[in-house]
């Protein structure tokens, strides 16, 4: 093979019965890049990483991974890429590092190559005093990480990675964005799901939002906050101060744009580039007596992106049928 696209996706078409789960959906993913699917439950994120990675057949429209078409050339397809979330693959008798040394074997690694990597991963997840545990003692977390780590047990191609920190606790998820950045350096390509415009932001190159089988928007983190709008610094005064004053005196001190909720006792003020912003409200007010009880900065969550760019925000199949 010579020079191709990872990821290349065209008119993708996916129906489950009455249900159009991916709906004419155009992707184009660049070596070495991570690329996050956003979108609300339902939108057609697993879907998609299930036809990508070879384990659902598309009803219509064309998708490349690795250089192959995934319809035609499955098992070439499979042979480049990694995919978590198939926990069934995990021999519940054997003990994690037992596993992990499996699946690398299996995926052609020399079992001392295979021994190493699975050594490797055990402590980026934390899972060397159960790693010689059989994985039927492991709590919910403990499989989860330990089925990530199995996707990464060779430098696949392309990684797919369907919503990888859910279930994680805060900590392993950190770990998790350190080792997706790593494999991204590394020239791996990632295509990662995930609910969470913070996680994508953290992680991704692009992101593509997804809504209703369609990818809606593209672009860079900053890309997309830009057309939502940027963080907000909300201020919140006791129920005893004047919010106008206050909000007077902001307007004079540092941005015209201070909008007051005055029964919330709330002033939102954009966040800009400089920095200090935090500072110097609290100066501001407190030069005039105004006592505050928190400051908070507010980013745009998934449901502003989704408020933004389709007018409705990202209830789930279930809320938005009841
Ligand atoms: N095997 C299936 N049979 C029938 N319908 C399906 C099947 N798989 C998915 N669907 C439907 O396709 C749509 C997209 O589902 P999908 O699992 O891809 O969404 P998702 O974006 O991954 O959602 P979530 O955030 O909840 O994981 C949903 O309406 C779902 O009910
Ligand atoms: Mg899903």
């Amino acid at each position: 093979m010579g020079e191709h696209e990872p990821i290349l996706v065209e008119g993708l078409v996916k129906v489950y019965g009455k249900t159009r789960a991916v709906d004419g959906l155009d992707l184009v993913v660049a070596k070495g890049s991570v690329v996050a699917v956003l979108g609300p439950n339902g939108a057609g994120k697993t879907t998609l990483i299930r036809i990508l990675a070879t384990l659902a057949k598309p009803t219509g429209g064309r998708a490349m991974v690795a250089g192959y078409d995934v319809a035609s050339h499955p098992a070439q397809v499979r042979r480049n890429i990694g995919i978590a979330g198939q926990s069934e693959s995990i021999d519940e008798y054997l003990t994690g590092r037992q596993n992990l040394v499996m699946v690398g074997e299996l995926s052609r690694l020399p079992r001392s190559e295979a021994k190493l990597r699975a050594a490797t991963l055990l402590g980026r997840f934390e899972l060397n005093d159960a790693a010689d545990r059989p994985t039927k003692t492991y709590s919910g977390g403990m499989r989860r990480k330990l089925d990530l780590a199995a996707s990464m047990i060779t430098q696949p191609e392309v990684l797919f990675l369907d919503e990888p920190t859910t279930g994680l606790d805060p900590r392993a998820r950190m770990g998790m964005w350190q080792l997706i950045r790593e494999l991204g350096d590394a020239g791996t390509t990632i295509l990662l799901t995930t609910q969470y415009l913070d996680e994508a932001d953290q992680l991704a190159h692009n992101i593509a939002v997804v809504d209703s089988g369609k990818v809606i928007a593209w672009g860079s983190p900053d890309q997309l906050k830009t057309q939502v709008g940027g963080a907000v610094l909300e201020v919140t005064l006791p129920a005893t101060a004047d919010t106008e004053v206050a909000a007077a005196l902001l307007r004079g001190a540092i941005s015209k744009s201070v909008t007051v909720d005055q029964r919330r006792h709330k002033l939102t003020l954009p966040t800009t580039e400089e920095t200090g912003l935090v500072t110097k409200v609290i100066r501001a007010l407190d030069a005039g007596d105004i006592p505050v009880d928190d400051v908070t900065v507010r980013r745009p969550a998934l449901d502003d992106v989704f408020m933004t760019l389709t007018g409705h925000g990202a209830e789930t199949d279930k809320e938005a049928a009841a």
